[in-house]
């Protein structure tokens, strides 16, 4: 049968140690032909930066070849082709489809569709789940653990669909605390606290976070999202909400990490970079290795 990994929920506790072991390894030696002779299909109807260009320096560094779209303006789909008939034809070309798609559900009906594995690289206000894999890394590798942390969640937890994967992924793991800080407009939406409920899972929801933020261990911030908005104006209230500044983390932990899966606009500003408290950057370049990990599980390539 084949795998798909379409929501972080797909995988097991045991994948996501996998998946954090194999990151290592490829880390430690990126360049490994294990895709030698596959074809990936690359498939972006959303913009994006880090995804798609990590998921293709992954697949390069593994020996594959790729092809694909960066911008479905240059696809069939713009003559009227259905996300049903391009899924059926894709997998006609490639050994793997790694999709990324404005609709909420819509890499869950490519997956059903499709005769080869299916990566979700986004799906609208829903799921990215390569991204919390390389968020735990991430945080693996500058906490040392997945268990006992604090973890603070800023800015627009209600469309942002990398909360909503890490989330679920860390209530897998030993005592998290989360504390989410939003607009109330923008709070985790209530599927995702139900989540924590039925698991006994301590979160605290606030709409500021500078007399708490030392007790955080890792200070994961969000873009307020342009485009997921109906409405211009309400996007213009809630914009500039928390702006986290190198002043802010004179009171935090030593170890505390700041995480954002970027893009920024001004929710980090720039004199954080410095921080060796900053670690967003870094973050970015551990998605090569997560996705080489991701693929070749998807693929038993290992
Ligand atoms: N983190 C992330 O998904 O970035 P891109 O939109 O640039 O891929």
């Amino acid at each position: 049968m084949k795998k798909d990994l379409i929501s972080i929920t797909d995988f097991s506790k045991d994948e996501y140690l996998r998946i954090m072991e194999l990151a290592a390894d490829f880390e430690a030696n990126p360049n490994q032909d294990l895709l030698k002779g596959k074809v990936v299909a690359s498939l972006f109807f959303e913009p994006s930066t880090r995804t798609r260009l990590s998921f293709e320096t992954a697949i390069s560094r593994l020996g594959g070849r790729i092809v694909g779209f960066a911008d479905p303006d240059s696809s069939s789909a713009t003559k009227g082709e259905t996300l049903h008939d391009t899924i059926k034809m894709v997998c006609n070309y490639a050994d793997l489809i790694v999709m990324r798609h404005p609709l909420e559900g819509a890499s869950r009906y490519a997956a059903e569709v499709s005769s080869v594995p299916v990566i979700n690289a986004g799906d609208g206000a829903n799921q990215h789940p390569t991204q919390t894999l390389l968020d735990m890394y991430s945080i693996l590798k500058t906490q040392g653990t997945l268990d006992n942390l604090n973890l603070f969640m800023v800015g627009d937890l209600k469309y942002g669909r990398t909360v909503h994967s890490l989330l679920q992924a860390m209530s897998e793991f030993e005592n998290p605390i989360f504390n989410f800080i939003a607009p109330e407009n923008l709070q985790m939406p209530p599927g995702y606290k139900h989540h924590l409920d039925v698991r006994g899972i301590r979160y605290f929801e606030h709409e500021e976070f500078t007399d708490i933020i030392s007790e955080a261990d890792i200070i994961y911030m969000t873009r307020v999202q342009k485009e997921r908005f109906s409405d211009p104006i309400e996007y213009e209230k809630v914009k500039d909400v928390y702006i986290l500044n190198k002043a802010m983390l004179e009171k935090t932990k030593p170890n505390v990490r700041i995480l954002h899966p970027l893009p920024r606009v001004n929710e980090i500003s720039t004199d954080v970079d410095s921080s060796e408290k900053a670690y967003y950057f870094e973050q970015a370049r551990n998605g090569v290795f997560a996705r080489e990990a991701i693929i070749s599980h998807v693929m038993n390539l290992k």
